[in-house]
């Protein structure tokens, strides 16, 4: 199992692929039923720095009542960072 994400994982380290496999489920369960990569790579897509990715995460999470943590918000910030927005290098 461990070998599998290791793989899956590519050159991510095994804790960065936890985080990773871990914000990506708190998305997919609380925010794609309203949104995948539409709302990410749109025209005139709202986010343009990472600071402001973090603040959307935060509002949505408080707009939707999950009160996440600071921990899981930069997790999702970063799942979302890697997967659409390429923010960090
Ligand atoms: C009730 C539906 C709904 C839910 C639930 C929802 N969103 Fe959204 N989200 C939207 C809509 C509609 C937009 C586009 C309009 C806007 O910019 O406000 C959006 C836009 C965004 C953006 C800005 C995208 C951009 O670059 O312009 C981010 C980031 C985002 N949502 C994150 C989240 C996260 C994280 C969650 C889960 C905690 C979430 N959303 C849950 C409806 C939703």
């Amino acid at each position: 199992m461990i070998g599998i994400v290791l793989l899956a994982a590519g050159s991510m380290s095994a804790r960065a692929a936890e985080d990773f496999d871990r914000a990506r489920a708190l998305y997919e369960n609380h925010c794609r039923s309203c949104h995948e990569s539409w709302a990410h790579t749109r025209d005139g897509r709202a986010v343009d720095s990472l600071d402001g990715l973090r603040m959307r995460v935060a509002s949505w999470s408080l707009h939707t009542g999950l009160g996440w943590t600071t921990e899981e918000i930069n997790a999702v910030t970063r799942y979302l960072d890697r997967r659409f927005y390429q923010f960090t290098p």
